[in-house]
């Protein structure tokens, strides 16, 4: 991450420095006119982290300079640090222990930065900011800080459920001289969720991105997962470019393009390849779930255990509970196994005839509840707004084209590696479109016979089959392969991260 902000300050003011020439100058190999052209600038630089913690960027930082400055044999100031680099950290023992534990002696200030005064703007904020949910923040520190800074950035609208690290993102920003640059490693909850479109917005409109790198994994002993994020206190440049990191390889988008991201922001630059979402853009014969059906969620009892029977009492209804008493896609009177009570309850008994399954590990289904049975909210009821071709419906979204959309658009880091689809997102999933056509009768054992775990599932002929029906029909046939590589990576990743959560 320290090189990584050293390295998009330093082209903001080289802007012809390729990534070979800036790599060759930050190992030592560059010649030494070369090196100190760069570090007469680079040690002008004021650097600044806001969450100080046990002080590893500064470290870094400092040492890196220092390393460079040998190299290079470049006179630099004794104890240039306390001029340069700035560091806050709230917790006094915290600072302390970093002090401690610090052989270079950078500016370090125990207080709370967001309430900090900055006496000179910096060129390089390097953060790992503190990811207090708003939960936890007391109502007045959360007011406070949306009085603080709404006034400055009226382009977006900031609330109490703002996590903490947002502000801590808007104050850089406001600490940041023209082309300082930021680089933060944040969670990527903001990549999909409600609260997050403030900064899609700031990073789609209002400043300059220059890198987004998926770190997926858990980092910094906190189970969450996390995006490094780098980008410039300026307006984007028309045509700007962005990498994308992931797994070690790279690819670039527009930021232009991001002002065309429908679905979820982690799932279209990190998971989905860019010839797929082109399709998902402009095949005419794929619709939204939201074009489709009326989505409504299921019964909220409030207390499960009190309305829930596992047999037929007075004045109850037979019932679907959870997705695990279903086996097969066709779900009847007959496969029932709970029984709600009506009586004493001020719940609304929901019905449809297609139950999509809200959370889910490695078994993906929606179930055809073709008796109309009430459901509990595990599902999100779907009713074709034509209330026609049911059975057609539960073929296709049950087909592994669908599987690979939960898993590309789906939200996951929920612990123990679910995914699940809020129904924002839901509507917006795009799903094949056809209706009028009918699925041959020797496939209707698919509707009818188990649905496995996803590994023995995707072997399985019968789905192999409905597959085949919807590539064809999407125009799609040759590069049926391909999804379902992709799919089955999707899969064991999360499969593996589910592993590696219950270990
Ligand atoms: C996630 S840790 C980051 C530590 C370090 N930067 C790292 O990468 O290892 C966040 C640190 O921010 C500190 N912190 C929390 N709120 C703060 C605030 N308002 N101002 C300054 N520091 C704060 C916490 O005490 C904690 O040490």
């Amino acid at each position: 991450m320290v090189r990584e902000a050293i390295f998009w300050r330093l082209i903001q003011d080289f802007p012809n420095v390729s990534y070979n020439q800036y790599h060759t100058f930050i190992t030592g190999l560059a010649d030494r006119r070369t090196g100190e052209s760069f570090l007469t600038v680079l040690c002008e630089y004021q650097f600044q982290d806001p969450s100080a913690g046990d002080g590893i960027f500064m470290k870094t930082l400092c040492r890196e300079i220092y390393d460079l400055c040998n190299k290079y044999d470049y006179q630099i100031k004794r104890g240039w640090e306390a001029e340069h680099v700035h560091g806050w950290e709230i917790n006094r023992e915290i600072l302390e222990a970093c002090k401690r534990n610090m052989s270079f002696s950078p500016h370090l200030v125990q207080g709370d930065y967001l309430n900090s005064e900055l006496k000179k703007p910096v060129d390089v904020i390097i953060a790992n900011p503190p990811y207090v949910r708003q939960e936890y923040l007391s109502s007045d520190y959360k007011q406070k800080l949306i009085e603080q800074f709404q006034p400055e950035f009226s382009g977006i609208k900031l609330s109490v459920r703002c996590d903490l690290y947002i502000y801590f993102l808007l104050k850089a920003l406001k600490n940041l001289n023209k082309n300082g640059v930021f680089t933060f490693i944040i969670p990527n909850s903001w990549m999909d969720n409600l609260y997050g479109e403030i900064l899609r917005k700031l990073f789609r409109d209002e400043f300059q991105l220059l890198s987004i790198t998926d770190s997926g994994s858990r980092h910094f002993k906190q189970e969450v997962n996390t995006v490094i994020i780098s980008g410039v206190l300026k307006k984007p440049a028309k045509n700007n470019q962005i990498i994308v990191n992931l797994d070690q390889k790279s690819k670039s988008i527009s930021q232009e393009s991001l002002q065309s991201l429908d679905l979820g922001w982690h799932g279209s630059l990190f998971r989905c390849p860019a010839w797929l979402l082109k399709q998902i853009r402009e095949n005419k014969a794929l619709e939204t779930i939201g074009g489709v059906f009326s989505v409504c969620s299921g019964i909220i009892t409030g207390n499960n255990r009190a309305f829930y029977h596992q047999e037929k009492i007075k004045n109850s209804l037979p019932a679907i509970r959870s997705p695990k008493e279903t086996a097969s896609i066709k779900f009847t009177r007959t496969n029932v196994q709970s029984w709600i009570g009506l009586n004493g309850g001020g719940f609304k008994v929901k019905k449809a005839p297609l139950l999509w399954t809200d959370l889910r590990g490695g078994r993906h289904v929606v179930v055809w509840n073709q008796d109309n049975l009430p459901f509990e909210h595990t599902f999100y009821g779907l009713h074709p707004k034509d209330g026609r071709n049911v059975e057609t419906w539960a073929y296709i979204l049950n087909s592994s084209w669908v599987w690979l959309m939960v898993e590309l658009f789906g939200r996951r880091g929920l612990g123990g590696g679910a995914i699940r689809l809020v129904k924002n997102d839901l509507v917006k999933l795009p799903i094949p479109l056809f209706t009028n056509i009918k699925f041959p009768s020797n496939l209707s054992g698919f509707l009818e016979r188990p649905i496995y775990n996803w590994r023995t599932e995707l072997e399985q002929e019968d789905r192999n089959f409905v597959d085949q029906y919807i590539f064809k029909f999407l125009g799609m046939s040759t590069k049926q392969k391909e999804c379902m590589i992709l799919l089955r990576l999707l899969m064991e990743k999360r499969e593996s991260k589910a592993r590696s959560v219950h270990d």
